[in-house]
């Protein structure tokens, strides 16, 4: 509902199509009554107008009987058909209308469903995507939104139309008689029973059919993204056989789900005609007590008929309904997620550091996690200046810089930026004024210019030149064959590791950010670019507050100032000359490094 009151005049302009075309429906049912007069010779001698306007089948029967006395059979005959055209012409024109209007909703309805669902997938917390399966996000935009728009949206239109029809050929039946509308309202009663009985697993069942198309492109993704893996360990069968087992379980549930849903049309039709048989029974004893027309009868049976198709299709649209509902759930559960990293009300902006980063007696642990990665950790990152981090791999030193753009929240404690609650901060200029570069080199399928730029604005060549140059990316650049515009594939698989790194590495330099994380920025190159890469980074981290994680000595050994992290805690902190004067973790680092 949220999303369709957006198209209101559209659906408005539905129902209102929808209604003229029932109401030609309704006057299509009376002109089978003189058709069947003239055809049957039946002679009425209606001549003076009825009195009441309600008594239209007094009206019908003295307009009849008026042009049968103008003209003759032929003639009358010629006019009953011409009526039926243009009725039926009316009736099928608003039809379309009533179509012309719906589809545009239809598709808008699940395009904004899709943006909403990625606009939401945008603004989760990191912890989110580090909880869920990839797959599982994949199949909701996928599966689910396709689902919707099958089992919901195509029945929208006819649950629209079918109560119009349905209540326009009721009130004509009730009219001409309601005893036998009475049994309309028994197979009604029955079918509504029966389909409700049915299907009231659907959804359950549906949900978990849902949950399972999740796991298998999971499960693919993963394959195609670990391929090499499987190849070089032979896991080709293991592989498959897991997947296969997903696959029959979706297959075997499917088809439960879809023999149950195509009970609800032969079983409407079976029940319709049977009221039917028993109809035409009743009603064919009226005729011949003379108590019901035949004419009458007959436009009787056919107003019954034109009710079969519409109730089928509601009972159709209930079960398909269900079907899709699971899927909607599956969407509704996402849009329900709360987002606790958001920005307080009033919340500062972010210019310039001046101060520095300060962590006070900070605790951290993942979501769902049982044990603190970080614990009370306390350390001054100033501003303008170099901030090593060092520790063995699992310290913790990713965790502790995640914290500062806040992609997760502290458990315990305080972070402060220039002395104010980082809390405090809006995210969007917190994280305007960091240059990151992540541990693992994340790209995207897309020219190597468009990674490098990746969400800037305003962007100049030269500025561009100057970060690919500071990178040390812009020689291997200028060698490949489409130069900016070469699109690097999926992550970038047609990079080195390398390479892949002075992309990253350009993009943080490019952002000009007046905080940078590198996160083992230059783990990936060569000794030699390295070298380069590093004279151009001293260079570029003058006036800018620096935290760079390293294993390497090279890039440690110039810090102002180095943290040493063990099992989530500082052990030890100077600068490079005080910390092997200490002679602890930091000197014993070192000395592995230079044994090599
Ligand atoms: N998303 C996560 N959920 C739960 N635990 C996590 C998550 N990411 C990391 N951890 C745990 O946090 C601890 C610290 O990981 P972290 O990545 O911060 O280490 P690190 O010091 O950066 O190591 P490395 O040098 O190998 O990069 C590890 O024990 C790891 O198991
Ligand atoms: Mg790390």
């Amino acid at each position: 509902m949220q999303y369709v009151s957006a198209y209101r005049y559209q659906v408005w302009m539905t129902i209102l199509s929808h209604s003229l075309s029932a109401v030609f429906t309704v006057v299509s049912l009376p002109l089978i009554i003189p058709f069947f007069q003239i055809l049957f010779d039946v002679q009425e001698t209606v001549v003076e107008q009825p009195t009441s306007a309600m008594d239209i089948d007094g009206h019908l029967k003295y307009y009849f009987a008026n042009i049968l006395n103008t003209y003759d059979k032929q003639d009358a005959l010629l006019i009953v058909c011409l009526a039926i055209i243009v009725v039926f012409f009316f009736k099928n024109l608003f039809r379309y209308l009533a179509s012309y209007f719906i589809t545009p909703v239809r598709n808008s309805l699940v395009a904004d469903i899709r943006k909403g669902l990625f606009k939401k997938y945008l603004s989760l917390p990191m912890s989110f995507f580090t909880d869920e399966k990839k797959g599982n996000l994949i199949a909701r935009m996928s599966n689910d939104v396709t689902e919707i728009e099958h089992s919901i949206l195509n029945v929208l239109e006819g649950a629209i139309k079918a109560p119009f029809i349905m209540i326009g050929c009721l009130a004509f039946m009730i009219y001409v008689s309601p005893h036998l509308t009475l049994f309309v309202f028994g197979l009604l009663f029955v079918v509504v029973f029966v389909i409700g009985s049915i299907s009231r697993t659907l959804r359950k069942h549906s949900g978990e059919a849902q949950e399972s198309v999740s796991r298998i492109i999971s499960h693919l993704e993963e394959s195609i993204g670990g391929m090499k893996v499987i190849k070089a360990f032979q896991g080709e069968s293991f592989q498959l056989d897991r997947f296969n087992k997903e696959n029959i379980y979706y297959r075997d549930k499917l088809t439960s789900i879809l023999r149950r849903r195509d009970l609800s049309s032969p079983m409407s039709e079976f029940l319709g005609v049977s009221v039917v048989a028993v109809l035409l029974y009743y009603g064919s004893r009226l005729v011949f007590s003379d108590a019901l027309n035949p004419g009458t009868f007959f436009a009787f049976i056919f107003a019954f008929y034109s009710i079969i198709e519409p109730s089928k299709l509601i009972a159709n649209a209930y079960y398909n309904v269900q079907k899709g509902m699971a899927s909607v759930d599956r969407i509704q559960q996402i849009q329900d997620i709360n987002n606790d990293i958001s920005d307080i009300q009033g919340s500062a902006k972010l210019g310039e550091l001046k101060n520095g980063i300060d962590f006070k007696k900070v605790s951290f642990r993942y979501p769902g996690s049982e044990t603190d990665v970080l614990s009370d950790i306390t350390l001054k990152i100033p501003a303008n200046k170099v901030t090593a981090l060092v520790g063995l791999s699992g310290a913790g030193k990713t965790s502790l810089v995640d914290l500062i753009p806040r992609f997760y929240d502290i458990t315990d404690g305080t972070i402060l930026l220039d002395n104010r609650m980082i809390q405090e901060y809006s995210i969007e200029s917190l994280r305007k004024s960091i240059g990151l570069v992540t541990q693992e080199p994340i790209l995207f399928n897309d020219t190597i210019k468009n990674n490098v730029i990746f969400g800037m604005s305003d962007v100049s060549g030269q500025d561009l030149e100057n970060a690919l140059q500071a990178a040390h990316a812009a020689s291997f650049i200028k060698e490949s064959e489409h130069g900016l515009e070469t699109i690097i594939g999926d992550r970038g698989v047609k990079l080195s590791g390398g390479q892949r790194q002075r992309i990253t590495l350009a993009r943080a330099i490019l952002q000009n950010a007046p905080i940078l994380i590198l996160d083992e920025a230059t783990s990936a190159l060569d000794a030699e670019s390295e070298k380069l890469v590093q004279a151009a980074l001293d260079k570029f981290m003058q006036n800018r507050t620096t935290i760079a994680i390293a294993h390497r000595l090279s890039t440690i050994k110039k810090a102002d100032h180095i943290y040493v992290l063990r099992d989530g805690q500082v052990v030890e902190q100077g600068t490079h000359d005080s910390l092997i004067e200490e002679n602890g973790e930091y000197y014993r680092f070192v000395q592995l490094q230079e044994l090599q």
